[in-house]
């Protein structure tokens, strides 16, 4: 019996990193709520603040200090020795998965590592500050840039993708996200798995939806999991049974 594996993580998995969660402290950045600053009105309002907000957390990537966590790396290698099916979905636009080595990763809410070109919709590498003066590459306007990031109002990336890794998934593990934030928090209700698995510093709105709940920091819980689901696969294996 093969157990197709997906995992869904929120910004939890990075706060180890030094990188804050979305919702941590008092949700506000400058005075601004997070909400005011990454939608599409707000950049159409004010773009240089916009660009700002993000260039301040593309910049933070390259700050020596900010590695994969040991939760990171767990997920890379589950990635790496699972015999089954293994997704990876993340809500998170910093780098830190595809540094620690995942490769099946779906990055639903954009990345910050990326431009977008509103006028011809081309997507590619953007590792420096990005403003209103900048060319597209592709098309040669300026002013079109913006930051590769699925704002409020705006549909996430790959969602089919994902519907299809939901339907065949017999494990799915959320780690770090607080459930608010939609169509991610409706994942574990709409996964078809048997396991539900959430993994959290706290209880998160959608608690409820899963049937194992491991409380704690995520660079300890995470490799705690992983190790468990390898042992599990293998006395599954040494019993004769199929996998
Ligand atoms: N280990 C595990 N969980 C943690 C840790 C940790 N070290 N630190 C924080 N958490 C948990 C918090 O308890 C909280 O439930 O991580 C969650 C972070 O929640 P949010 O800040 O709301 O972040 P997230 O769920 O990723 O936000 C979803 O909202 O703003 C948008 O697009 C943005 O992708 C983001 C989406
Ligand atoms: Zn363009």
């Amino acid at each position: 019996m093969s157990q197709n594996i997906v995992v869904l993580t929120g910004s939890g998995i990075s706060a180890e990193a030094g990188i804050p969660t979305f919702r941590s402290s008092d949700g506000l950045w400058e005075n601004h709520r997070i909400e005011e600053v990454a939608t599409p009105e707000a950049f159409y309002r004010n773009p240089n603040l916009v660009h700002q907000f993000y260039n301040l957390r593309r910049q933070k990537l390259k700050d020596p200090l900010v590695q994969p966590t040991l939760a990171h790396l767990a997920l890379a290698e589950l990635e790496k020795q699972w015999t089954s099916s293994f997704s990876l979905i993340t809500q998170n636009v910093d780098d830190l998965h595809e540094r620690a080595g995942s490769k099946n990763l779906i990055h639903m809410h954009g990345e910050l590592q990326k431009a977008l070109c509103s006028f011809c919709k081309s997507r590619f590498e953007w590792l420096n500050d990005l403003s209103r003066r900048d060319v597209c590459r592709n098309c040669g306007f300026s002013g079109r840039l913006r930051p590769d990031i699925v704002w409020f109002g705006e549909s996430p990336y790959h969602l089919s993708e994902i519907d299809d890794a939901l339907d065949g998934c017999d494990i799915f593990i959320s780690i770090g996200t607080s459930g608010k934030v939609y169509p991610a928090a409706g994942f574990a209700e709409l996964a078809n798995a048997k396991r539900k698995i959430e993994i959290n510093i706290a209880e998160s709105d959608i608690s409820n939806r899963f049937n194992e709940h491991r409380i704690g920091l995520a660079s300890i819980e995470v490799p705690l999991l992983v190790r468990k689901l390898f042992e599990e696969s293998e006395n599954l294996t040494n019993s004769g049974l199929p996998l």
